[in-house]
């Protein structure tokens, strides 16, 4: 059986990203390696991932130069599904694909194809909140920064119970497992 994970970095005061999405408050500063909560422990196990618009929009335009050529690779070997009810710029070679389906329709297709692999929603908050609507995610681990924002795109803006299974300093940061109460 496979696990769906909510795995991210966030802001103390609980954001992923300034209101202008911006990231700098977490690019300056250094996680550890090597952790059980690891990104590179966790990506191995990573068999599809998913996210909103705003997430695959600050990618693109992270990994793009101004004339809209890419600087570099999409990072990800693993399918990729993008919420949206735009028309967004693709990926030549990229294995993303662009959906306004229900996140029940889709959850179930990227458990078919995953086994006992994990899917990760990236973000942002209120996507991982509808998988959590939806019974459908198992866990949630953030790798908490030390900054405050005050402000900006939330973490997790739902009402949800969490059980802390494992703590890791890491770097600069603080990495944390929680288990969803169902
Ligand atoms: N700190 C971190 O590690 C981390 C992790 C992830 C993201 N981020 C950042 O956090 C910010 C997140 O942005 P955000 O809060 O606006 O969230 P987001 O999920 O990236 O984007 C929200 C948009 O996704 C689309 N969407 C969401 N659910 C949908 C559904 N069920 N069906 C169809 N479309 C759906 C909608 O766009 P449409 O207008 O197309 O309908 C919605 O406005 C970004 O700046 C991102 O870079 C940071």
């Amino acid at each position: 059986m496979g696990r769906t994970i909510y795995y991210t970095a966030t802001s103390l005061d609980g954001f992923l990203a300034t209101e202008d999405h911006s990231l700098d408050w977490l690019l300056s500063r250094t996680a550890g390696s090597g952790g059980p909560l690891d990104y590179e422990t966790f990506i191995a196990d990573v068999g599809a991932l998913c996210m909103g618009a705003n997430t695959y929009r600050w990618m693109y335009r992270e990994l793009h130069d101004d004339g809209g050529a890419a600087t570099q690779p999409w990072p990800y070997t693993q399918p990729c599904v993008v919420f949206t009810h735009r028309e967004l710029p693709t990926w030549p070679g990229a294995d993303v694909q662009f959906t306004a389906d229900p996140v029940e329709a889709v959850h179930a297709r990227l458990a078919a194809r995953v086994g006992d692999g994990v899917i990760w929603v990236v973000g942002g908050g209120d996507l991982a909140g509808q998988f959590l609507d939806h019974g459908l995610l198992d866990e949630v681990v953030v790798n908490i920064a030390p900054v405050t924002l005050g402000s900006g795109r939330p973490l997790l803006p739902r009402r949800v119970d969490l059980r802390c299974r494992e703590t890791v300093p890491s770097g600069e940061f603080v990495a944390a497992r929680y288990e969803v109460v169902r």
